[in-house]
């Protein structure tokens, strides 16, 4: 479903007011531009977490894999969150006198999970899995943004069903081969400039691709790796007539 207020829709909302004041379309139209504001699809909005765990400092400064705290991304549908001893196999020994760390120590204590919020989600009549995705090469930072560099994690895209759809019909654009998802955090890592590079300033090691995924920027591919992304969809026997069926998503 195209975006039908776009940018200028703006304008012409504040010229409908003036004239019409405060008919029930401009009322229509404000509450269509209030569902997809920021606030209710919580773009962008770092959530309030039991414990202010930073993904840049643990993933691109430590070098921890993704696998490692999310450790069913690869196997099923749910990425999952890791589980306190996890933390604690290192907080035991390291900040452990740290006030940020309490709820750690208390939850490892009184053996009682943690509670993370959930920030990516789609409603329950969609049906979602990480494991299929991550087999076909495609990063987490295509729909997660640029994880690595998160200080709060926040959430990147709203999951619309044409965003999901234009990969499904287009996978070329997007598949890869599977070690590129977690190889981009360990290449990352070696730049060095971590995550400080900007737009597409040419950083050493790593291609347009990457840094574009680096930023969370929206990469568009050239005609030779769209060649490329056909012949991977060809040898990962996708079949791209029926992965936009609604029966792929709602069962
Ligand atoms: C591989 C070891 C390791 C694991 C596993 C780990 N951390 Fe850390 N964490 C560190 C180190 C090292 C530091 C920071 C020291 C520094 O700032 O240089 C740190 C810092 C932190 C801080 C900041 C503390 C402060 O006072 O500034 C928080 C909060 C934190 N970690 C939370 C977590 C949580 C929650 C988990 C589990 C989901 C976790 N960590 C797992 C090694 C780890
Ligand atoms: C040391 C443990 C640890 C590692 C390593 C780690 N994460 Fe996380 N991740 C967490 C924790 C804890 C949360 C929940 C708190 C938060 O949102 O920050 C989380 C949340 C997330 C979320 C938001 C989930 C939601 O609620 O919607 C995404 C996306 C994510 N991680 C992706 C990644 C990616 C990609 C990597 C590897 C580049 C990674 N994580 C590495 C611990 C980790
Ligand atoms: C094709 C898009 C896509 C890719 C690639 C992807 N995710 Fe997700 N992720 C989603 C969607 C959609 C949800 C919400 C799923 C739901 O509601 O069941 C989600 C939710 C999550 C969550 C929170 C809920 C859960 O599943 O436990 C975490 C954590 C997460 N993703 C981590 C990751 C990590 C780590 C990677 C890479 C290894 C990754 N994701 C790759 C789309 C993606
Ligand atoms: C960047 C590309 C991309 C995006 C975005 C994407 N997908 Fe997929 N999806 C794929 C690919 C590639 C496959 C694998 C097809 C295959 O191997 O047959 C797939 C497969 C699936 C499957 C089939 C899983 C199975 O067990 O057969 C489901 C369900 C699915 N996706 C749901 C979604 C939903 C829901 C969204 C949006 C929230 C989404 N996808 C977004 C690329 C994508
Ligand atoms: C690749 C996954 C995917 C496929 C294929 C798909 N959908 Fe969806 N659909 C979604 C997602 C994700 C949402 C939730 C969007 C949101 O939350 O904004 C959704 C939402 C919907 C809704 C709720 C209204 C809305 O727009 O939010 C309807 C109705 C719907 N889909 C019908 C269909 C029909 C009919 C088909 C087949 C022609 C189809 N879908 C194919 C992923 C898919």
């Amino acid at each position: 479903m195209p975006n039908i207020f776009g940018p200028s829709s703006n304008v012409i909302g504040k010229t409908a007011i003036m004239g019409l004041a405060a008919s029930p379309l401009v009322i229509m139209i404000t509450i269509s531009q209030f569902t997809r504001s920021a606030y209710v699809t919580k773009v962008g909005i770092p959530y309030e977490q039991p414990v202010p765990f930073s993904h840049e400092h643990h993933v691109t400064e430590l070098g921890l894999d993704c696998r490692y705290c999310h450790t069913s991304v690869e196997k099923s549908a749910k990425a999952g969150y890791p589980a306190t001893h996890t933390c604690m196999s290192c907080h035991s020994q390291v900040w452990s006198n740290s006030p940020l760390l309490e709820p750690v120590r208390e939850s490892y204590d009184k053996n009682v999970p943690l509670k993370w919020i959930t920030l990516n989600k789609v409603p329950e009549f969609v049906y979602f899995n990480h494991s299929i995705h991550v087999k076909r090469g495609v990063n987490c930072n295509n729909c997660h943004g640029p994880v690595q560099a998160m200080q709060m994690a926040y959430k990147s895209r709203p999951f619309q069903m044409t965003w999901c759809l234009d990969c499904h019909r287009h996978p070329e654009k997007y598949v890869n081969k599977p070690e590129f998802v977690f190889g981009l955090y360990e290449k990352i890592r070696k730049t060095k400039t971590g995550t400080k590079g900007e737009g597409h300033e040419t950083i050493a090691g790593l291609t347009e691709e990457e840094q574009s995924l680096m930023v969370g920027d929206q990469y568009v591919r050239t005609g030779k790796e769209l060649e490329e992304g056909k012949k991977l969809v060809k040898e990962y026997n996708i079949k791209v007539e029926q992965l936009s069926d609604c029966a792929v998503c709602h069962h």
